[in-house]
């Protein structure tokens, strides 16, 4: 058989093994993988690594904050970068903003993907409303059309859920199948701490890292763990960030509860004396949760390394160090007056090759799993994020040996700088395709911006995940109450 595209001698690497083959592609699916097979079009993968294509799960694209501001980065720039960092498809956020409703706000955002995207991409929806309506019809419409998670903030004062809005949303996320992901700080720690450090004259860049303690994160995971725990429903705590959240991660999924853990490249390769750079510079590292220390990084590995994170994404929330970014409050705003969040969506996968399977930490096995493997099962990806016979051929093809720079200019993003600047990294992905088509090749683009596809995603897989109800809720041990589905 002939088929549409081979990809000859590569050594493919999944999540449980590495092998050298040929991949035969037809009608955008790994339709064979053998020896010796023909195609219409071949690409040489001697000596390269042959990867799934990357799946980015957590990322802000051509989305406004809950002060307005708008991500440098839409659709377009945003997908282009991703590709050319090793990933063929993304699930940016849709942000429901108070007042919006949840369909209103996923029609706004396929109007700001469609026509645009380089790379196949869904959405969560972030849930900042969760009025009767937004509960009984709209999340479950949403689900319908293939948004199966559904975010919600403990701070941030514009979009933040209360303990029994967030409990509201566990309970449908639950009824129908869709995960619920979690930005876990302790608001009322971070705003009393903010107010006394501006309060006190201590308005730079650095103190944004006093402001949010690594206390505020761990009694919100462990609150948010527990409300999820109360009605058994799946959640994902996003950017773990400390040892003692990562740990409440860790001892949850012990227990059996359908709890899953994040974290982001930024807390394993940064640390808050990043912060602490001259003038403003600072700012081009503000995130929450923020930079912590070495110790910290080094936990979060050990955390990596045992499984106690499904997913590392870049959390990309791209805002400019100018006016229409980090400075839109001017260029002495105090810390809190600075937009959140940093870019990397095109070296999160470079980063973690070359510092984690370059540099022994992890294996190439664990590398194919935090690309794209557990995305793909926790999202319900269901055709992508491994190669195997019938999935998508959405593929990374690596060069393990080929080193670079890091510069701002690279990244293919709509920003003016990248918190890795500098950075010497070892392994790139050379060639990305989706659904067999190349996106990425000799570090040139050549896909059409709309060649991305909307994907519809499935379930969570949860099996392994055993879970109960707390007793007070289940009807065989609190005198047959039936209170909630
Ligand atoms: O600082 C960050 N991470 N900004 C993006 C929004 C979020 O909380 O994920
Ligand atoms: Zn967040
Ligand atoms: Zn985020």
């Amino acid at each position: 058989m002939m088929f549409d595209l081979v990809i000859k001698d590569g050594t493919i690497v999944t999540a449980s093994d590495t092998y050298i083959a040929d991949i035969g592609i037809a009608e955008g699916q790994i339709a064979a993988l053998g020896r010796d097979l023909s195609g219409h079009d071949q690409i040489d993968a001697g000596g390269k690594l042959v990867l799934p294509g990357g799946i980015e799960a957590h990322c802000h694209i051509a989305q406004e904050s809950a002060t307005g501001g708008m991500t440098s980065d839409d659709y377009r720039s945003g997908s282009i970068s991703a590709a050319f960092g090793g990933n063929s498809c993304f699930v940016p956020f849709a942000a429901q903003h108070r007042g919006m409703g949840v369909t209103e706000t996923l029609d706004l955002y396929d109007s700001r993907a469609q026509g645009n995207s380089v790379i196949d991409y869904g959405y969560h929806l972030i849930v900042a409303d969760p009025t009767e309506k937004v509960l009984t019809e709209e999340l479950p419409a949403a689900f319908a059309r293939g948004v199966t998670s559904f975010k919600v903030f403990m701070t941030y004062d514009l979009m933040r859920v209360d303990d029994r809005q967030f409990l509201d949303i566990l309970t449908v996320a639950r009824s129908h199948g869709a995960l619920t992901m979690v930005h876990a700080e302790n608001s009322g720690m971070i705003s009393w701490m903010s107010d006394r450090l501006v309060a006190a004259g201590h308005t730079t860049p650095r103190y944004h890292a006093p402001s949010h303690p690594a206390l505020a994160e761990s009694e919100a995971v462990n609150r948010a763990i527990a409300l999820a725990k109360l009605v058994d429903a799946p959640l994902l705590i996003v950017h773990v960030s400390t040892p003692e959240g990562a740990a409440l991660v860790s001892q949850a999924r012990m227990e059996g509860a359908k709890i899953f853990g994040e974290t982001c490249a930024q807390y394993l390769f940064l640390t808050r004396d990043d912060l602490d750079r001259p003038g403003m510079e600072g700012a081009k590292f503000m995130c929450s949760p923020p930079l912590r220390d070495v110790p910290t990084q080094e936990a979060l590995w050990r955390h990596l390394q045992a499984g106690t994170f499904s997913i590392f994404s870049s959390d990309h929330a791209p805002y400019r160090f100018d006016e229409t970014g980090k400075l839109s409050n001017g260029p002495t705003a105090t810390f809190k007056q600075i937009a959140n969040g940093m870019p990397g969506i095109g070296l999160r996968l470079p980063l973690l090759f070359s510092e984690g399977v370059g540099k022994g930490r992890i294996t190439l096995q664990q590398f194919a799993a935090l690309s794209a493997t557990n995305a793909a099962r926790l999202y319900g990806l269901e055709k992508k994020g491994s190669i195997a016979i019938g999935m998508d051929a959405d593929i990374a093809i690596w060069d393990p040996t080929e080193s670079r720079t890091v510069t701002a200019e690279d990244q293919h993003d709509n920003m003016d700088y990248t918190p890795f600047d500098g950075w010497r990294v070892t392994g790139w992905p050379i060639t990305v395709l989706s659904r067999g088509q190349r996106v990425i090749d000799g570090g040139k683009l050549l896909a059409e911006p709309g060649q991305g596809q909307y994907v519809a995603r499935a379930k969570t897989d949860l099996t392994g995940y055993p879970g109960h109800r707390a007793v007070e809720l289940d009807p065989n041990t609190n005198f047959g109450a039936e209170i909630a589905p």
